[in-house]
């Protein structure tokens, strides 16, 4: 089972920016990534619509024998975990945004929160922020549009642009000083962000912790890959393979694959 390898869905290009921290840190697991982009985006969809589309991903990925799910979605993590985990018998990882480490180290009192309506709008999103966020400001803002034009390729358009700078107005007139990415997808906005953000506010999101929590499970499942020899690094995508091959590494191989 130690090496077999480690599945990672998005409901797109997004999750890629969570494969790059897990293959960062675990460079000795064979991946398989699988973008469902044909269905993107995820988070304007019912709980219902979302949930199956997750048990779908997830069924692919075990037939082709994951050992560990990382279901690399704020949307589907927060809407379908909780059924993942009861359904299936592999591990599953989560993101959720990272609220918590912002409202414990705002010193203005004030956090912003880019996600989708799924994700806000989610028990799961409820439950976390209102054990953290009782004495300051949330300015929550759904990203409508933004993961569309990333996935039609349009992440570094004027488009794009106009549309952070609507969100992020609202924002800064709150003077928040911790800015929270809750969708896989906003990483590959951050030099953008950081361009239209006042130099003090901070970005943060849940990559990095997500790729700890995906090595610490393998290691108390005794489910590391201790051999060192050529990964097998397998990426998936419904949509069009070109969008996610701007996002990865050269040479990368990308299949289309209808499901
Ligand atoms: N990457 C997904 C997330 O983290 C995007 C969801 C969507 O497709 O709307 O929420």
């Amino acid at each position: 089972m130690n090496k077999q390898p480690i599945g990672i869905f998005d409901s797109g290009v997004g999750g890629t920016s969570i494969w790059k921290e897990i293959h960062a840190l675990l460079p000795n697991e064979d991946t398989i990534y699988l973008a469902d982009s044909i269905n993107a985006p995820y988070g304007p969809k019912g709980k219902k619509v979302i949930t199956d589309f997750c048990i779908k991903n997830t069924e692919l990925l075990l037939n082709k024998g994951c050992k560990l799910i990382v279901v690399a979605c704020n949307t589907a993590t927060t809407n379908a975990i909780d059924l993942l985990r009861d359904l299936y018998d592999v591990p599953f990882i989560g993101i959720e945004p990272a609220i918590k480490p912002a409202a414990l180290r705002t010193i203005t009192s004030a956090v912003g929160i880019l996600a989708t309506e799924g994700t806000l709008s989610s028990e799961l999103f409820h439950r976390t922020s209102n054990l953290f966020t009782k004495n300051i400001q949330v300015v929550e803002q759904i990203g409508d549009g933004i993961v569309e034009l990333i996935e039609s390729g349009k992440l570094h358009s004027e488009e794009m642009k106009s549309l952070l700078k609507i969100y992020l107005n609202p924002m800064i007139a709150a003077n928040i000083d911790y800015l929270v990415l809750g969708c896989t997808h906003y990483p590959y906005l951050i030099p953008i962000l950081v361009e239209l953000l006042p130099n003090h506010v901070k970005i943060i999101d849940s990559g990095e912790a997500v790729a700890r929590q995906t090595k610490a499970v393998l290691e108390k499942q005794d489910l590391l890959n201790t051999q060192e020899s050529i990964v097998k690094l397998q990426f998936f995508t419904n949509g069009n393979p070109n969008i996610m091959e701007s996002l990865l590494p050269n040479k990368l191989q990308i299949e289309y694959l209808r499901f």
